[in-house]
């Protein structure tokens, strides 16, 4: 298979090219940095820094479009909540008007979008539920309404709905594990409110489980069948690191340093993955126990 890949150099990027190029397939990356994705992806790994790039003949079976500015890196000013916009639902509508200059549409187009799509609450969600409100729920809302337009060109559009990626390599987990190792672990206000996780590998592998099936369209929540409130897991994460999680750090001194985005700490959303279930995927790590003891005991 041929395919376009845009965010390649990310974290879930870096792990699907791996898997891509594995299994023999063709990927070509859209960067903004080339010399850095080389170092990155290395030479198997074909390169473009402009979707000018993307001429007529280039045929692509399988689009899979993940790029994005990192959402809690900097504060939510006007500004950076542009910038986080333009990062994801610019470069989808131009992915769009590019595929519609193509004779021949790619098959597949899997999108990037966000468990934070969801409101706020205790209730499970599956992929049925209505949007949030706030501003991660906009910032998703968007960046699946851009990807939708390739519907127009009858390319089937899969949105990735997705929960926090556990990697061993980076991401949230790494910067979890570091306080908890030196017996700081805390939980974030009460506690209660649900991270709805999944691990980098059982992500890859439905991407690839995806690609092999006949294209499926609509949202995909992609998370591990078992989420877990902050509380259990803070507590897990530190029983796998021999520690004890003893701290809380209250959520008006989170809200008062982070501002707006720290929301993405204290609130939670308690995703259900019910297409991916119901349609068969196999979860190899479907506790959160599970995949801690996976990253953790073997980084
Ligand atoms: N990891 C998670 O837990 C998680 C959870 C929910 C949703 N997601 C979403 O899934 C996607 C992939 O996640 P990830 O963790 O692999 O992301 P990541 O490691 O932050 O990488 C995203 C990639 O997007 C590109 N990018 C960054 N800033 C950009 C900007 N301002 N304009 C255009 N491109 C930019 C970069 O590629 P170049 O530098 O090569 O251009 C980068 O490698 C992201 O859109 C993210 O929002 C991730």
């Amino acid at each position: 298979m041929k395919l376009l890949l845009t965010g390649g150099t990310g974290l879930i990027g870096r792990a699907l090219c791996r898997a891509l190029c594995a299994q023999g397939h063709q990927v070509t990356v859209l960067t903004r940095n080339q010399r850095r994705a080389q170092a990155i992806l290395g030479q198997n790994i074909s390169l473009m820094t402009s979707l000018v790039q993307w001429t007529e003949e280039q045929e692509y079976d399988a689009v899979i479009n993940l790029a994005g500015e990192p959402i809690f890196d900097h504060a939510w000013s006007e500004r950076q909540k542009r910038v986080l916009l333009a990062s994801r639902v610019d470069l989808t509508q131009q992915l769009v008007q590019q595929m519609a200059l193509c004779s021949v549409k790619p098959r597949y187009f899997l999108s990037g979008s966000a468990v934070g799509y969801y409101p706020d609450g205790i209730a499970p969600v599956d992929e049925s539920h209505a949007p949030g409100t706030g501003f991660a729920a906009r910032l998703c809302v968007s960046w699946e309404q851009a990807a939708l337009q390739a519907q127009s060109w009858s390319v089937p559009v899969t949105l990735l709905r997705t929960g926090l990626v556990l990697s061993a390599r980076g991401g949230l987990l790494q910067r979890m594990a570091l306080p908890a190792r030196l017996g700081l672990g805390a939980v974030v206000g009460n506690g209660q409110q649900w991270m709805s996780w999944i691990h980098l590998e059982d992500y890859i592998q439905a991407l690839l489980w995806m690609l092999k099936r006949a294209p499926v369209a609509g949202p995909y929540n992609m998370t591990a069948p078992v989420p877990v409130t902050n509380r259990e897991f803070m507590d897990r994460l530190c029983a796998q690191l021999h520690r004890t999680c003893r701290f809380a750090i209250p959520a008006g001194l989170l809200r008062l340093g982070l501002g707006e985005r720290a929301a993405l700490l204290t609130e939670g959303q308690r995703v259900v993955p019910q297409r991916l279930l119901a349609e068969g995927f196999g979860f190899r790590h479907d506790t959160l126990q599970a995949a801690l003891q996976d990253l953790l005991a073997h980084p």
